[in-house]
């Protein structure tokens, strides 16, 4: 044999071997495929061997062409073997007529729902949104609202403290504070937002959400507070909500009041929901402290006002009948999905 003839059989095996690989069409055919050309028996070896009858110095040119052969053999050895495994088995098709999969769609959140529809209500009445800080400053979270230091009443707040002299506010009163500092009265607002305290129970989180009202006016007195808050009321519950103020203390408002809904549950005859009293503490308000004046620079003669405080998700809570405020922070979004916004 020469060195010329060797070469053409190189070749021929090459063509033979590269179609056999590329038309296997099942596991089967490829490896008959691999038996025949690349197993020991297989032409591969069959022609390596046959480099025994070229002459020495023929020898490195024909070992190399053999090398590159093998090569491209396994390579399309391997190729077909991917090409069949990523391929559909047998009588399996593609069924264009299946439905698609669903891609869910979300939705406003139950809180942030329930704040949008209480600022709703309050700005039909004239107070317009305002916000401010999450992380405050402790002269706007207590000291103008007529938190003494060292006060025992900062204690009712479970404060959770930053660097010196910041913490994560513990409720939305600040911005009281942060907009009669920017505005002279008359002042008709309502602050949305998220509040903090070291609290974790049943009806307790960490994070929380809050709106805080604020009017300062002329003439403004309790019979004003008392009518918007029965508006309120009427407007979020139903309209035959009622609604009575308990007298109460907070540092920022003098007199001070809790406010109680007739219970949403079962109207005021005593039930498991309002512990038999008929009613459900919801909201705190007040007589804004003339103190506060001082410390944004009003005249304290000239004007009077109320504020008011609601938890935000204790009216989610009470409205859509919910028993643990968890549901609203907890990944498993089977209980919320009941509400979509
Ligand atoms: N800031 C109070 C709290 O978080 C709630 C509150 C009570 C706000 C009375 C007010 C108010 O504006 O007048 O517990």
């Amino acid at each position: 044999m020469n060195p010329q003839e060797f070469l053409e059989k190189v070749k021929t095996l090459r063509e033979e071997a590269l179609a056999a690989f590329a038309s296997a069409a099942s596991a089967d055919e490829l490896e008959g495929a691999r038996v025949r050309y690349l197993g020991s028996k297989g032409a591969l070896g069959e022609t390596s061997r046959l480099m025994g009858k070229l002459d020495k110095q023929e020898r490195p040119e024909a070992g190399k062409a053999l090398n590159e052969l093998r090569e491209m053999i396994s390579s399309a050895f391997a190729g077909a073997g991917e090409r069949l495994a990523s391929a559909p088995e047998d009588g399996e098709m593609l069924d264009v007529t299946l439905p698609g999969r669903r891609v869910p769609v979300g939705s406003t959140h139950l809180i942030t729902r329930t704040s949008r529809e209480i600022c709703a209500i309050f700005e039909k009445m004239g107070l317009t949104i305002t916000e401010g800080p999450e992380v405050e400053t402790d002269y706007y979270n207590f000291e103008a609202l007529n938190f003494p230091k060292d006060h025992p009443s900062r204690d009712m707040q479970q404060s959770l403290f930053l660097e010196e002299g910041l913490l994560l506010r513990t409720h939305t009163s600040g911005v009281q504070i942060r907009t009669m500092e920017k505005t002279r009265p008359p002042v008709w607002i309502v602050v949305p937002g998220k509040t903090y305290r070291r609290d974790d129970d049943l009806t307790h989180s960490p994070m929380f959400n809050q709106i805080e009202g604020l009017v300062v006016d002329r003439g403004i007195t309790m019979a004003d507070l008392k009518g918007v808050l029965s508006e309120f009321a009427r407007k979020f519950f139903s309209e035959s909500t009622k609604i009575r103020l308990r007298p109460s203390f907070f540092p920022f408002t003098e007199p001070s009041a809790e406010v109680d809904i007739a219970c949403v549950s079962c109207g005021g005859r005593g039930c498991r929901i309002c512990k038999g009293s008929g009613w459900l503490e919801v909201l705190g308000c007040g007589m804004v402290d003339p103190a506060l004046y001082a410390y944004v620079g009003y005249e304290r003669e000239d004007v009077s006002g109320f504020a008011f405080g609601i938890g935000v998700d204790r009216m989610a809570m009470l409205k859509y009948r919910l028993d643990y405020i968890g549901r609203f922070y907890s990944g498993d979004t089977r209980c919320l999905r009941q509400f979509p916004g």
